[in-house]
C-alpha cells in the first residue's frame, strides 16, 4: 500500500491518496501562541471504508513532517474528542504526546464538550512509517 499526500484545489488541505484513490484528506491550519509562536494545528478525515488500516496515523505522520519542511515553526498541535480513540492512538503512532484536556471547545450537538491537545515538537522522534 502506497500512501501519498497531494495537493487540491483547496487551501490547507491536502488530499490522502492510497494507491492512486482519493481515501480523505488533512488539513493545516496557522495559529499563533504570544507574540512569536506560530504553530500549525492539523487534522484528518478519512473515508470510512479506509478507517484502521493504519491509513489515518501516517497520514497525518506525513502531514506534520511536511509542515516542518515547509514552515519554521516549532510545534503542530492536534485536538480531538476524548472518545475519539481511534484519533488519539493515530497521533500517538504519528509521534504526538497528549498535553491535555481543553475545556469546553467546541459546542456540539447542544452542549459545550471538552476536547484532547496533542503535539509534536520539531525535534520530538520521527516515526517509523513501514513499522
Ligand atoms: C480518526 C482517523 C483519522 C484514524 O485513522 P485510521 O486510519 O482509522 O487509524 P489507524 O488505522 O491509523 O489506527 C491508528 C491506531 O488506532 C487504532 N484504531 C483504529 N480504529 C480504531 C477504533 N475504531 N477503535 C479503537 N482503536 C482504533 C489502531 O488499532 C491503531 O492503534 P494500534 O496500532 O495501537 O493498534 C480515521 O478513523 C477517521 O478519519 N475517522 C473519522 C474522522 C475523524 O474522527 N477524524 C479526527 C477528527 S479529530
Amino acid at each position: 500500500m502506497k500512501i501519498r499526500l497531494r495537493p487540491i484545489r483547496a487551501d490547507e488541505r491536502l488530499m490522502v491518496d492510497v494507491d492512486g484513490e482519493a481515501a480523505g484528506f488533512v488539513s493545516y491550519l496557522k495559529g499563533r501562541y504570544g507574540i512569536r509562536g506560530d504553530y500549525y494545528e492539523i487534522g484528518c478525515a478519512l473515508l470510512p471504508a479506509y478507517w484502521g488500516r493504519g491509513i489515518g496515523w501516517r497520514a497525518q505522520a506525513l502531514l506534520t513532517a511536511y509542515v516542518f519542511d515547509h514552515w519554521p515553526v516549532q510545534r503542530v498541535q492536534a485536538g480531538t474528542q476524548p472518545e475519539n480513540v481511534a484519533e488519539r492512538k493515530a497521533l500517538l503512532k504519528a509521534g504526538f504526546r497528549e498535553e491535555g484536556v481543553i475545556r469546553a471547545s467546541e459546542f456540539q450537538a447542544g452542549q459545550w464538550r471538552d476536547g484532547v491537545l496533542f503535539s509534536r515538537l520539531r525535534d520530538d522522534p520521527y516515526p517509523e512509517l513501514s513499522n
